[in-house]
């Protein structure tokens, strides 16, 4: 796992931006796997510029993402499909066609699941997958637990995801639901490659625990350790707890 420290998330952004446009002016034809929140946010601005300067296109690329809230609409402005739009999809020339999404609205959730999974792995895998991190070390939505899962999967949020997220849903009156659809951490491990964005302090513990501490289902993303590529880019606020390196 390659770790690399940078001033904050603009420097990350112009790092992280270049290795997905790298991959897909190298093949067209990329399965990109995007997650949401506010990490990723700057780096898909880079994207967005760099494709109104001409210099990347989206257009071919398969696009599959990590998670989503059960019982939003693709409508709904807290929806992940809905970010993903206002964020980066709608701002380029991405082929809505090609974008797959966990529906939040499927009535039978384990059919949705399969169907996902059956998805990625019809599209040949994914060549890179983007991930944030929770406070709690949660990747997507696979949170803390006894045990990793593989595919994609129902969980009950915990209090610690629902108190880091509830701001966006009150902003707008509403209340943040309790269930996500969300990839399976062996999902995530079939990446091709792996790019981990973390920002601010209140990550700092996360990623002490994803760097330094054992592999363990109590914090998700530890498993990274046994991937073959992986390119966590911390702020020096993220990275603040890191011993000497
Ligand atoms: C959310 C998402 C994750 C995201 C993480 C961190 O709940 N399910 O995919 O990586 O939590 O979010 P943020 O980047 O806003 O801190």
């Amino acid at each position: 796992m390659k770790v690399i420290v940078l001033d904050n998330a603009v420097e990350i952004s112009k790092e992280a931006a270049e290795i997905i446009i790298k991959q897909v002016n190298k093949n067209r034809g990329s399965v990109i796997g995007f997650a949401t929140g506010a990490s990723p946010v700057e780096t898909y601005k880079r994207i967005i510029e760099s494709y109104e300067k001409g210099e990347v296109s989206l257009k071919h690329i398969t696009t599959f993402n990590l998670d989503e809230y059960v019982g939003l609409s693709r409508e709904n402005v807290n929806s992940y499909y809905y970010f993903m739009k206002d964020n980066l999809f709608g701002k380029t020339d991405v082929d809505f066609q090609k974008v797959n999404f966990l529906s939040g609205q499927a009535e039978n959730i384990e059919e949705e699941c399969a169907r996902y999974s059956a998805k990625i792995r019809e599209s040949g895998g994914i060549d890179i997958q983007i991930l944030g991190i929770g406070t709690n070390g949660h990747i997507g939505f696979n949170e803390p637990g006894d045990n990793f899962a593989d595919g994609p999967f129902a969980v009950k949020l915990t209090q610690s995801t629902i108190d880091a997220n509830s701001k966006y849903f009150e902003a707008v009156g509403d209340k943040m639901p309790e269930y996500a659809l969300t990839m399976g951490i062996g999902d995530i491990m079939r990446a091709k490659r792996i790019i981990l964005i973390a920002t601010g302090k209140s990550k700092a513990e996360a990623i002490k625990k994803l760097v330094e501490g054992e592999v363990t289902p109590s914090c998700p993303a530890s498993i990274l350790k046994l991937h073959g590529d992986v390119t966590v880019f911390v702020d020096k606020e993220s990275a603040s707890l890191l011993g000497d390196r």
